[in-house]
């Protein structure tokens, strides 16, 4: 079933375009999204004050990532929880709250528990998940489906940026009943999502190669930071995790603005530090204060690799390496940086000869608590 592939790992991640687009087919009608699951359920998403989204390992990273978008979007309030977390601390939810799930499997059972625990409160429950009739959405209100197709190798990619991608679809339907986004903002929104599978086209066709040969220069690397800032920051948290889960590096993701408040006393000469860039022209502000997080850590002799738009020429004169993305709004770039991180982990555990579809120690879907 690999296909061609040397794992399933790589087709997964040659598949996140796909993945991307069959999330979005059919949700789109006259400039709009509209989820057709979701149907019946207008006065419910119009009248919650608060959304909890819950999940454990790579899908509470996406969690974190949607939070931004529906916060900006929908202007509903959202936490994010790690759903072993939420369960054992008699969280505050009740009828007003939607508490979505976000499972690949839809069987993790730290998920699971704290769906039922959310129910159990009476609040509602929504499930985004990418496997058909899984428990988590039969335990659910309501279902939307990821369409990204199985996945198999432990380590998650296509789901990762499908998540996203639903998340901002569910975003932008709430936007719409709640009346929080103009027809232009919809609009624009949309475009950008519908964009963004050739983009992530051009970085496999553009920079993949680059990547897996400085994944093989890397081989003997012990250890990696990640730093990034906004939407940025929960990609930081996905890189360093997908490292640690497939090639054993110690691996650690940071918010940048966080790294004068304690990590950059890990920063010593030779120490590589990948940081996601925002786009200069998108988020301007965001932009120079992480242009100036590279400057304080190579300073220190870190080995800076950038992830920036291409065309960012400003990042250039301060990284060591820069692995480029296409433009995108801010809220769209972290379906792109993350990309090039997928690659990476990927190209790392190859060098080091380790099997990337199977990890040791882990299981694709954890079912005990
Ligand atoms: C972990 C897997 O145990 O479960 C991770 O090893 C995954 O890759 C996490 O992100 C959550 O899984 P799911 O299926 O609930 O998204």
């Amino acid at each position: 079933e690999k296909g061609g592939w040397s794992s399933f790992m790589a087709k997964e991640i040659s598949e996140e375009p796909e993945a991307v687009a069959n999330t979005i087919l059919g949700r789109v009608h006259d400039g709009q999204v509209v989820i057709p699951e979701l149907d019946g359920l207008d006065e419910l998403f119009a009248g919650i004050s608060r959304i909890v989204i819950v999940g454990a390992g790579t899908a509470a990273y996406s969690a974190f990532v949607g939070k931004y978008a529906i916060e900006q979007w929908a202007r509903i309030p959202v936490e994010v929880e790690l759903a072993h977390e939420f369960r054992y601390r008699d969280p505050l939810v009740g009828p007003d709250v939607l508490v979505i799930s976000i499972s690949q499997s839809g069987e993790t059972m730290d998920t699971l528990m704290a769906v039922k625990e959310a129910t159990r409160l009476g609040a509602k429950t929504l499930s985004i998940c990418n496997t058909q009739g899984a428990t988590i959405p039969r335990e659910s209100d309501a279902v939307v489906y990821l369409h990204a197709g199985p996945e198999v190798a432990v380590a998650s990619t296509k789901a990762f940026v499908a998540q996203i991608t639903g998340l901002y679809l569910f975003a932008l339907h709430v936007a719409r009943i709640r009346g929080t986004v103009t027809p232009e903002l919809q609009a624009d929104a949309i475009q950008e999502l519908a964009d963004l599978p050739d983009k992530i086209r051009w970085i496999l066709e553009n920079e993949q190669e680059r990547i897996e040969q400085l994944a093989h220069w890397m081989a003997d690397t012990r250890s990696v930071l990640f730093l990034g800032r906004h939407v940025g920051y929960p990609i930081a948290l996905e890189g360093a995790l997908k490292l640690k889960e497939i090639s054993y590096i110690h691996a650690e993701g940071f918010a940048a603005g966080e790294l004068k408040h304690g990590p950059i006393a890990l920063v010593e000469p030779g120490l590589p530090v990948f940081v996601v860039v925002p786009s200069p022209s998108g988020a301007p502000v965001l932009h120079a204060k992480v242009v100036s997080n590279i400057q304080e850590i190579r300073a220190r002799g870190a080995r800076v690799i950038a992830i920036a738009e291409a065309g960012d020429a400003a990042v250039l004169p301060h990284a060591d390496e820069v692995l480029r993305i296409p433009l995108a709004g801010p809220l769209f770039e972290p379906i792109l940086a993350v990309v090039p991180l997928h690659i990476f982990a990927m190209g790392l555990a190859n060098a080091k000869g380790l099997d990337v579809d199977q990890p040791r120690n882990l299981a694709k879907s954890v079912t005990v608590e």
